[in-house]
C-alpha cells in the first residue's frame, strides 16, 4: 500500500480528476492543471447529464488549455435515480460564458479501465472524485488490489452537519449514496473528505469577482462571466451573492496541504434513512467506538486558496 503523500514532495503530485462539470468543478479543473501532474479526467452525471458534464470537461479544456486525456464514465448511480443540480449551474451545466469549439473529442468511454490502467502505470496517484464517486466506486469493485497503487483519495463531498440537497445529505453524496460508502469504506489509509462546513470557508462573492476582472486574460473574462452567473444563481435561491467554491477544495487539499487542518474521524453513510439517506455520519465522540477511516478537514485558509485559484487565471510565468 502506498502510504501516505507527507505534503514535503517537490514535484507536482500526480491525479485523476473525477468530476461533473459543473461551475466549480470547471474552477477545479483550472487549479489541477496548474498545480497537478493531471493524468486525466473522468466524468460522471451529477450536475447534469454525463452527456454534458463529457461536453463541459472538454469546454473548460479548451478554455485553460488543458491536454490531457478525457474519458467519461457513469450515466447514473449504482442505485437510485439519477440527480442534477440545474438550479445552480444551469441547464448546461455551465452556464454564464459562452463555449469555445472543441478541438477534440474525448479519448475513450470507460472511465473505469483507464482509471485502472493508468493508477497501475503510477503508483502513487491520487483519486480525486468531485462529483458522485460512481465511477470509483466501480474502480474499486473491479479491481480492489489497485488502491495498493493509489496515494490517496480526495474526495469534495458530505457534510459533518447540515447538507445541501438534503437537510441532512450533501449533493455527491446524495447523488449516489452506494458508491460514497463502497469508496468511504473501501480501507484505503489516507481518505481525505471536503464537505460543506470545509468548503464553506471558501467564498466567491462579487469582491472575488472584481479580482478575476483585473486579470486581463480570455480564460479570466470566461471565469468571469461563469462565477457572475453561479452568484446570480444563489442569489436567486438563497438572496445573497456568495457561493462557497467547493470543488477546487479537494484538489488543493492535495497540492497545498498545509491548506487545511483535518482530523481523524469514522465516517458512515446512511443508505436507508427517510429522512437521511446520503448522511456522511461523521462520529465526532472523543471515544468513538470506531476506528477513524477518514482525515475529515476542518479548516482552510480560504483567503490563500483564493489567491491561488486566482492565480490559475493568469499565465503561469505571471503569478
Ligand atoms: O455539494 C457541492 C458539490 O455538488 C460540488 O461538487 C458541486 O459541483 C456539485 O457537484
Ligand atoms: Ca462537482
Amino acid at each position: 500500500m502506498v502510504g501516505p503523500d507527507c505534503g514535503v514532495s517537490k514535484t507536482k503530485p500526480q491525479i485523476i480528476l473525477d468530476c461533473d462539470p459543473g461551475l466549480d468543478d470547471a474552477m477545479a479543473i483550472a487549479v489541477a492543471a496548474r498545480h497537478t501532474d493531471l493524468l486525466g479526467i473522468t466524468t460522471v452525471a451529477g450536475n447534469v447529464s454525463l452527456q454534458l458534464t463529457t461536453a463541459n470537461a472538454l469546454t473548460v479544456c479548451e478554455v485553460f488549455d488543458v491536454n490531457v486525456p478525457v474519458h467519461s464514465g457513469a450515466a447514473q448511480p449504482l442505485t437510485g435515480p439519477t440527480v442534477d443540480a440545474a438550479e445552480i449551474h444551469g441547464e448546461s451545466g455551465l452556464n454564464g460564458p459562452d463555449h469555445p469549439e472543441h478541438s477534440r473529442s474525448i479519448d475513450g468511454d470507460n472511465a473505469v479501465e483507464f482509471m485502472v490502467e493508468t493508477l497501475r502505470a503510477n503508483p502513487g496517484a491520487w483519486l480525486v472524485p468531485i462529483g458522485p464517486m460512481t465511477n470509483i466506486a466501480q474502480v474499486i469493485k473491479a479491481d480492489p488490489g489497485v488502491l495498493d497503487s493509489v496515494a490517496g483519495i480526495s474526495f469534495m463531498g458530505g457534510a459533518r452537519t447540515v447538507g445541501n440537497a438534503t437537510a441532512t445529505a450533501e449533493f455527491n453524496i446524495w447523488g449516489d449514496p452506494e458508491a460514497a460508502a463502497i469508496v468511504i469504506g473501501c480501507g484505503h489509509p489516507n481518505i481525505r473528505m471536503s464537505g460543506l462546513q470545509l468548503t464553506s470557508q471558501f467564498q466567491v462573492h462579487d469582491g472575488f469577482l472584481g479580482r478575476v476582472k483585473a486579470i486581463d486574460t480570455d480564460a479570466a473574462r470566461w471565469t468571469h462571466a461563469l462565477l457572475d452567473f453561479l452568484l446570480d444563481a444563489v442569489a436567486g435561491l438563497e438572496g445573497f451573492r456568495t457561493s462557497s467554491m467547493h470543488d477546487p477544495v479537494a484538489v488543493l487539499s492535495v497540492t497545498h496541504p498545509e491548506l487545511v487542518q483535518a482530523e481523524p474521524r469514522r465516517v458512515d453513510v446512511e443508505l436507508a434513512g427517510v429522512h437521511t439517506r446520503g448522511m456522511t455520519v461523521v462520529d465526532q465522540r472523543s471515544r468513538a467506538p470506531e476506528a477513524p477511516n477518514v482525515q475529515v478537514g476542518m479548516t482552510i485558509n480560504g483567503g490563500a486558496m483564493a489567491d491561488l485559484l486566482l492565480g490559475c487565471l493568469a499565465p503561469e510565468d505571471a503569478s
